[in-house]
Parts: C-alpha cells; sequence; structure tokens
C-alpha cells in the first residue's frame, strides 16, 4: 500500500515521540512491503520561532494533500503569560482542525491491569475500563463567533451547532455503538442550553430512523464527569459537543492512571489526523523521558484508518507486552524505566521480530539498562 503522510512534530515533547512512532512505523513499512512518504512540516511554536504563523500555508498544504497528518504535540508557555498575545501556538492546531474540516475526534480510553495503581481512583473501579469518546471538533464555543470589548471588560464566545454538525459525527459514533456493546451514551447539558436540546433532539431522531437497535443513554454533563470517576466501566460509547469532549477526555485520561499512552484520531470524510491526547510537556522537553507510547498507539490508529488491521494489532500487541512485562517510561512508574529513545527502539525491535522471540528480547533489554 501506498500512502502520503504529513508528519508534523510541533512543540515541546513532540518531536521527540514522533522520532519513535516514525521507527515504528518505518519497521511496518519495511516488514509488509508498504510505502509510506513522509514529509515534515513546523506548525505551532515551532513554526513561530521561524517567523510563520502558528499554521504556516505550505504546512497546510502538505495537510490537503497527504492521506493522514501524524501530529505530535502543541503548546508553548512562553506565549501563555500574557492572554493579550495576538498568535497563540494552539491556534494553528484549532486552524487545522477547522481548514481541514476534522469534525469528529476520536479518542480511545482504555485502562491497564498492570498499571491500575497509577489512578487515582481504586483498583477495582479502574480495572476493564474500556471506551471511546466521540468529540465534535469544529463547531460549539471553540469556533463560535467571538467579541470582546476594547476596554477588556467583557468578552463573548458564541456557542452554534447546526443540526447537520451533529449528526455527521452521530452516525460515526452510534456505528461504532453496533461494533461493540450497542449503548451510546450522549453526554449534553439539555436542561439548561439551547444546543444541547438541539444536540439531544437530533441525536434521539437519528436513534429512531437509522439506530432503534442500539440503547440511547442520555446524559448531562455535569452528572456524566461524576458517573465518570464514580463508575467508569459503565460508559462504552460516549458522544458529545466539542468544549465538554475536551474536558471529559482529559479527565477520563486521569482515571486510567497516565495519559501518555491515549492516542486519538480526527477525521473528516477521508482523511485523518491521529496524534497523543497529551500536549506538549515542555518541562520535560528535550530530556528523553517523555512516553511515547500514545504517539506509537496513535501511529496503530492510523493504520486501522487505513484498513491495514493487521500491522495496528501488531503494534498494540507489542505495547501490550512491554507494559505486561514492567517496562515503561518514568510516568508509568514501571519496575524498569527506559527512555522515550529507548522505548522506541524496542517497540520497533517486537514489531520487528517474530512473537517467539519477545521474551528474550525482553531479557536482553534488562541486562542493558
Ligand atoms: C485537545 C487540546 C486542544 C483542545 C488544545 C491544545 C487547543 O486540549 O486536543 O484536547 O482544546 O482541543
Ligand atoms: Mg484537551
Amino acid at each position: 500500500m501506498n500512502k502520503t503522510i504529513a508528519v508534523l512534530p510541533g512543540d515541546g515533547i513532540g518531536p521527540e515521540v514522533i522520532a519513535q512512532s516514525l521507527k515504528v512505523l518505518k519497521v511496518i513499512e519495511n516488514k509488509f512491503q508498504h510505502r509510506f512518504e513522509c514529509t515534515e512540516a513546523p506548525i505551532g511554536a515551532a513554526a513561530m520561532a521561524q517567523g510563520l504563523e502558528p499554521l504556516p500555508p505550505a504546512t497546510l498544504e502538505l495537510c490537503q494533500k497527504a492521506d493522514a497528518v501524524l501530529f505530535g504535540a502543541i503548546g508553548d508557555p512562553r506565549y501563555d503569560k500574557d492572554p493579550g498575545t495576538v498568535f497563540k501556538p494552539e491556534q494553528g492546531l484549532l486552524d487545522l482542525r477547522k481548514s481541514m474540516g476534522f469534525f469528529a475526534n476520536i479518542r480511545p480510553i482504555k485502562s491497564y491491569r498492570k498499571l491500575a495503581a497509577l489512578s487515582p481512583l481504586k483498583e477495582e473501579q479502574v480495572h476493564s475500563i474500556n471506551l471511546i469518546l466521540f468529540r465534535e471538533l469544529t463547531a460549539g464555543l471553540y469556533f463560535g463567533k467571538k467579541q470582546k470589548d476594547e476596554e477588556g471588560r467583557w468578552a463573548i464566545d458564541e456557542c452554534y451547532y447546526h443540526q447537520e454538525e451533529i449528526e455527521r459525527i452521530s452516525h460515526l459514533a452510534f456505528r461504532q455503538a453496533r461494533l461493540r456493546k450497542k449503548k451510546l451514551t450522549l453526554v449534553d447539558k439539555a436542561n439548561v442550553l439551547e444546543t444541547g436540546k438541539l444536540w439531544r433532539s437530533t441525536v434521539q431522531n437519528l436513534h429512531k430512523s437509522d439506530y432503534p437497535d442500539v440503547e440511547l443513554e442520555l446524559m448531562l454533563i455535569d452528572h456524566a464527569a461524576m458517573q465518570l470517576v464514580l463508575n467508569p466501566r459503565q460508559f462504552d460509547v460516549i458522544l458529545t459537543e466539542n468544549m465538554f469532549g475536551d474536558i471529559l477526555s482529559d479527565e477520563a485520561s486521569v482515571v486510567v492512571g497516565t495519559i501518555g499512552l491515549l492516542p486519538s484520531a480526527s477525521l473528516n470524510e477521508n482523511q485523518g489526523l491521529f496524534e497523543p491526547i497529551h500536549g506538549s510537556y515542555p518541562q520535560a522537553a528535550g530530556r528523553n523521558l517523555a512516553n511515547p507510547i500514545a504517539s506509537i498507539l496513535s501511529v496503530a490508529m492510523m493504520l486501522d484508518f487505513f484498513d491495514l488491521t493487521a500491522e495496528a494489532g501488531l503494534i498494540r500487541e507489542a505495547v501490550d507486552f512491554l507494559i505486561n512485562e514492567g517496562l515503561g517510561t518514568m510516568d508509568m512508574a514501571p519496575r524498569t524505566i527506559i527512555t522515550c529513545s529507548a522505548m522506541g527502539e524496542f517497540v520497533s525491535g517486537l514489531v520487528a521480530s517474530d512473537k517467539s522471540s519477545w521474551p528474550s528480547m525482553r531479557k536482553s533489554l534488562d541486562k542493558t539498562v
């Protein structure tokens, strides 16, 4: 298979984790005889440091022509101190989502038995969490009309949703629910917001007309935020609007212990952007201690998107293996701590080799760290 991939490492730990996922992708390319043509381009603070906009036109053009985008991380604290700054690095990602029409953000949240102790919740609440969050990504508060008083006394962010914007992501979420436990939880604020009522009526109508075989559960955002920490296992597929999805996905990620393991996909009709849920973690940048697993698993999501399910499955198996073997970066509090680049090497090595040799590869790694 031939595919073109725009690689946007971005800021902070972005370049380090992307370097590891590219190693893994290279091994997949060789082992399964694919051709992935990867081209890098700057975005965010990395672009601004070169005197460019957060989303340089050449970067956008590269993404428009690509089959997929592999994204690292965005954000730099140097731009956070002054709220009046005209451009923020994050604007690069928001502009990219909007310009590419990446309306569906898909975030699978899964717990690992071995890492249950990392969760702030009790171990018995954490085992077997396996849910997928569908977050609308190109409308709502993030992209509504913005206004502010010149004297800085008031500001407005409008929350606008059109029925069609709700329907297109709802179709994806319902279809995913159909393949899983046939249960979809819609999270909204229909007791207060007009947009909440619109979400609810639109999703209910779609449920009746197209997906009566899926159970539709309706939950208010404040209650959902509470249920997610009380009993996260009750959820299977969650569907929600942009802002609520942003908040719930960070909450869900701490529930399973470390945000460093969670990948995501953002889709339009025929392309996808694949990125870790975590941010740029500037304190760790350049220190070779970041966790590249979220980025590596984002590559697996990209391969699934290309219908290369065996390849994607192999990467996931390799990650499961190393976690079960007590290997990990510092944030995973593992038995054996390895660096970001060692993790990339190890996963690439596993993916390249026959599974029967994995245990001996594990043993020889112990001797080197
Ligand atoms: C996310 C991030 C972004 C968002 C930021 C970096 C703009 O928090 O992808 O969840 O708010 O959507
Ligand atoms: Mg977020």
